[in-house]
């Protein structure tokens, strides 16, 4: 009985903050996040920089939906093409699929394949040379944003560790002043695996930062995103079924803003 109980009020919270995201797509939530001082909008050129296929699905959903449906401009560099287990050029394909299911348009995506940055646990991703990568799309795109994992790289994985390593590397090295990086706040398991129930502590957490460092953004389209995780087939098993649907990161991004 007691049990049962708490598994009516776990599901009852549980819907409750999905309703609030979904009401917050209908209503947009009004963010200042890239907003200029005087509130106007300003159309920017955003680089999300990540690891493997499949990362902008799972982890970077809502900002990516938040983004592209205020008409800002996306881009996305994906450092290797998820290859550990030799299906690299499958896993590439589906990453343009799922891309184009977020809005991002195809020739805004690059999935590299350099034997420097090849997918896998002990590999070390050389940060000088992953800013050297980062500098010539940036320079290449005018892009005057990029978001990327925070050091913990939301599970840990260290290509997601050492793409920060990169990015961080980069903003010191560039003489462009006017460029602002953000990362992605990895949150601790119990928040990763509360689904919508994190966008309370994650508005808590932002809002009790300093003004303008955190962001927290609710994914206005979560059926969206699960639809973008699907086209990476070759993933799409059980268990990443089920992460997708409990997962914090499908539902609420916290951006931190790196300052250099
Ligand atoms: C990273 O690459 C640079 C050359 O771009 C090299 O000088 C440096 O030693 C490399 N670092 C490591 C840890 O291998
Ligand atoms: C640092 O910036 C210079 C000038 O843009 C560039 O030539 C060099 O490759 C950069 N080094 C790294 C590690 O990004
Ligand atoms: C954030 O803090 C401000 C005051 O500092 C308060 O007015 C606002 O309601 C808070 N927002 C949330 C979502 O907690």
């Amino acid at each position: 009985m007691e049990w049962f109980l708490i598994f009516v009020s776990v599901a009852v919270v549980w819907l409750a903050s999905l309703c609030k995201i979904l009401h917050a797509s209908f209503y947009p939530y009004q963010s200042s996040f890239l907003n200029n001082n005087a509130g106007s909008f300003q159309k920017r050129n955003v680089l999300l920089v990540i690891a493997h296929p499949d990362d902008e699905s799972m982890f970077f959903s809502p900002t990516i939906n938040h983004l592209t449906s205020r008409g800002h401009n996306m881009h996305i560099l994906c450092m290797s093409t998820g290859n550990a287990d030799g299906i690299g050029n499958v896993r590439k394909e589906e990453l343009y699929k799922a891309s184009a299911t977020l809005k991002v348009p195809l020739q805004q995506v690059t999935a590299l394949d350099h034997p420097d940055f090849q997918d896998g646990f002990g590999k070390v991703w050389n940060s000088s040379e992953l800013s050297k990568i980062v500098e010539k799309k940036i320079l290449a795109h005018a892009i005057d944003m990029i978001i990327t994992f925070d050091n913990y790289g939301v599970s840990g994985h260290c290509n997601h560790r050492d793409v920060n390593q990169g990015v961080r590397r980069f903003l010191l090295n560039t003489s462009k002043q006017d460029i602002e990086a953000w990362e992605l706040m990895s949150t601790n398991i119990i928040r990763k695996y509360s689904g919508p129930v994190d966008i309370w502590l994650s508005f808590w957490s932002a809002n009790s930062s300093l003004k303008g460092q955190m962001h927290c953004l609710l994914n206005e389209h979560p059926f969206r995103s699960y639809a973008a995780m699907s086209q990476h087939l070759s993933q799409w098993v059980w268990f990443r079924k089920l992460f997708v649907s409990f997962s914090s990161y499908t539902y609420v991004n916290t951006l931190r803003k790196i300052n250099k």
